[in-house]
């Protein structure tokens, strides 16, 4: 359970209470209350508020805010408010603002302007979390530390001087000489090699390409420096308020923090999820993300910490998610692992950037907005569902995930500027998702233990370990399949000698001579040649092609064009007791799709339930009792026979036998009596 003063599903958002009078807070708590809202995130942007100068704090405000959500019965999910921090400060203290890639102090006026190292922010923003620590301990509303926001958003780097010398520091540690430097980052090379520590730098603009292992490191150090900001502040609060669990909202598909290591510090991972509610829009895309964030503290449930009640302001254009989809989306969330359901924000403002970003409570200012009516219906739906709380998603797959590979390989000049990691994690995710099978993502270090089939996406670095996890995985039994570009570098962005896949050679059974990347135009074709199920006959292929011989392995599919035709396009060795499956280019999404669904019936994985296609099931489990979330992503209903059973749906309480209509954008829960 998140909090034991809360054994309910949290539900809320950001409440930004500076920004109005007192009458309308006490507004607020009336129709928070007919809402169902039992948690607000607050005090995200408040330094300015809470703090006029070096020497004067003014608590005034949050104390009797406090003190008003107590009396109502809902709970803060106080933050430490050093999001963005007050003009003064930054005009004081010349540390303070973050400095660009080119050399530019960026200016305050926004937020989220700070740098990681600064030693003046830093030791500013740890008094302001000691004082309200120490404010707010034993306020009964207090149930949740919500640390700064949305970390390294709007400045994943900065490359000031004074990071320049942290960054040294941050080497001598890791490196201990400056010749191990200059060996990882492979120096004797452009005339890179560095005599003394001195001349290192960030990897700041320069004339071409910066040395690949120095931007790497740097992206490290940067986690590493964002991180520990954060546990500046998380300290303080574990030692003031041992008791009350502390979170950091992360971001989706983001790529600066290493969330891994992250999670390690973190007591309940949460989340901001922004899905493009345009047409076309692939549910996967969100839950892959929920997916990620469950997979950050080994299947712990999780914080969806912000969602638009409707439209958001930051987008081109800012669609507004049409009636039912805020639900439909909310419940995917918790069939996802979330035990909380918030928004970004309570009450739409009047003023601020922010003002055209939808809100509980909209420009109405009152009960009369179908937003607010959506809301209020989900927040009263939610209270009845406390039971599910601390349910797992059991998975028997999970593909493989690393920061530190998404760094590398998007930044390694060559062979193809089109490579993207999400996107091939997507390519494997989706289709698994369309297959309604439940997906874990794991570190590439991670237990695998069980797990019956495990997929690496584009794996192009392998670190210290992975082999040893992999091959052990497949020699006991598992199915593992990794594609093109896969064991091609070292923990240094350091090409293993001896050809590719380096230390997959074993396990995958084949070499890789030499790869092609294609032009967006190019494509080629590969022909099924074994019985791979309904994947069969030909198909179309892009974005790049190795050149493939095996070793062990047998060849299932084979390229049908160019000057490698007939070279191996699908392989399967047989390691131990298991398989490992390589996949040599981006095949189009129906063979994924195919060829995932034939192995996931040989490895004996089954969707939970058959249904029409564009609807989504997920089970949860909890001491031996499932719940079943059945969600129809469609514009139309859809009817799902069930096997034989009694079944009471959770969300509406009804008694369900045999079939189900599932109207457009509705959700059940289902639990067999
Ligand atoms: C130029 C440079 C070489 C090398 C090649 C790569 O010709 O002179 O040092 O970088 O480009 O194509
Ligand atoms: C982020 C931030 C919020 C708000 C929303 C708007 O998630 O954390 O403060 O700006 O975006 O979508």
């Amino acid at each position: 359970m998140i909090s034991k003063k809360l054994p309910h599903i949290f539900y809320g958002g950001d409440y930004n209470p500076e920004q109005w009078s007192e009458e309308i807070w006490l507004d607020d708590m009336r129709l928070m209350q007919k809402a169902g809202v039992n948690l607000v995130s607050i005090g995200i942007f408040s330094w300015a508020s809470l703090q006029p100068n070096e020497d004067t704090y003014n608590f005034e405000w949050l104390d009797k805010l406090m003190d008003l959500l107590a009396q109502n019965g809902i709970y803060a999910d106080l933050a430490t408010a050093t999001a963005a921090q007050p003009a003064w400060l930054s005009q004081k203290y010349s540390d303070v603002l973050p400095v660009d890639i080119k050399g530019n102090r960026l200016s305050y006026g926004s937020r989220q302007s700070y740098c990681p190292n600064s030693i003046s922010y830093r030791r500013l923003g740890q008094k302001l979390v000691r004082m309200l620590a120490e404010r707010y301990k034993g306020h009964p509303a207090l149930a949740l530390w919500h640390v700064n926001n949305e970390y390294a958003c709007h400045t994943p780097s900065c490359y000031c001087d004074n990071c320049a010398a942290t960054f040294r520091k941050w080497l001598k540690k890791k490196y201990g000489s400056i010749e191990n430097v200059n060996k990882a980052w492979g120096t004797n090379f452009w005339s890179q090699h560095y005599y003394d520590w001195d001349e290192i730098l960030p990897p700041r603009a320069t004339t071409a390409q910066n040395n690949p292992g120095q931007v790497l490191d740097y992206r490290r150090f940067m986690s590493d420096s964002i991180l520990e900001l954060y546990m500046g502040e998380k300290e303080i609060l574990r030692e003031v308020t041992p008791d009350i669990p502390i979170t950091t909202n992360f971001m989706s598909d983001f790529k600066p923090l290493d969330y891994f290591k992250w999670a390690e510090n973190i007591d309940v991972i949460s989340w901001d999820s922004y899905p493009n509610p345009e047409p076309g829009y692939h549910p996967g895309w969100a839950a892959l993300n929920h997916d990620i964030m469950r997979g950050l503290k080994n299947g712990k449930p999780f914080i969806l910490m912000e969602q638009a009640p409707s439209q958001v302001n930051w987008r081109p254009v800012n669609t507004n998610k049409r009636p039912g989809v805020m639900r439909l989306w909310s419940y995917q969330a918790m069939a996802h692992g979330a035990d909380a359901i918030m928004f970004f924000q309570w009450r739409q403002s009047l003023k601020g950037a922010e003002k055209f970003h939808s809100a509980m409570v909209t420009h109405t200012g009152n009960e009369n907005s179908r937003v607010y009516r959506e809301v209020e219906k989900l927040g009263n739906e939610l209270k009845g569902l406390s039971e599910i709380l601390d349910s797992t998603v059991p998975a028997k797959t999970a593909i493989l995930f690393d920061y530190e590979n998404w760094w590398a390989v998007e930044y390694t000049p060559g062979p193809s500027e089109n490579l993207k990691y999400m996107e091939q994690i997507r390519n494997y995710y989706n289709a698994l998702f369309d297959l309604n099978i439940p997906v874990d993502i794991v570190p590439v270090n991670g237990d695998l233990s069980k797990y019956s089939l495990v997929i690496a996406p584009l794996m192009y670095m392998v670190k210290p370990g992975v082999k040893e996890n992999i091959e052990s995985f497949v020699s006991k039994g598992g199915t593992f399949i990794t594609t093109f570009f896969s064991g091609i570098v070292d923990e240094n962005d350091g090409v293993f000698p001896g050809g590719y896949p380096g230390p997959l050679k074993d396990v995958l059974g084949i070499k890789v001579e030499e790869f092609d990347a294609l032009e967006p135009h190019m494509n080629n074709k590969f022909k099924v040649t074994q019985y791979l199920g309904k994947a069969s006959g030909e198909y179309n292929c892009n974005l790049w092609c190795d050149v493939v011989h095996t070793d062990t392995a047998r060849i299932l599919a084979v390229f049908t064009e160019d000057y490698y035709a007939g070279y191996p396009c699908i392989t399967e060795n047989s390691f131990g007791k298991g398989k490992a499956y390589y996949i040599a280019t981006q095949p189009e999404q129906d063979f994924i799709k195919e060829f995932l669904k034939y192995i996931c019936r040989i490895d004996n994985i089954v969707p939970p339930l058959d249904v029409p296609e564009g609807v989504e099931v997920m089970p949860r489990v909890k001491d031996g009792k499932e719940y079943l979330f059945i969600l129809n992503h469609n514009n139309s209903e859809i009817n799902i026979i069930l096997p034989p059973g009694e079944y009471i749906d959770l969300v509406s309480n009804k008694i369900i036998n045999n079939t189900l209509k599932l109207p457009p954008k509705e959700v059940m829960i289902l639990n067999q009596k």
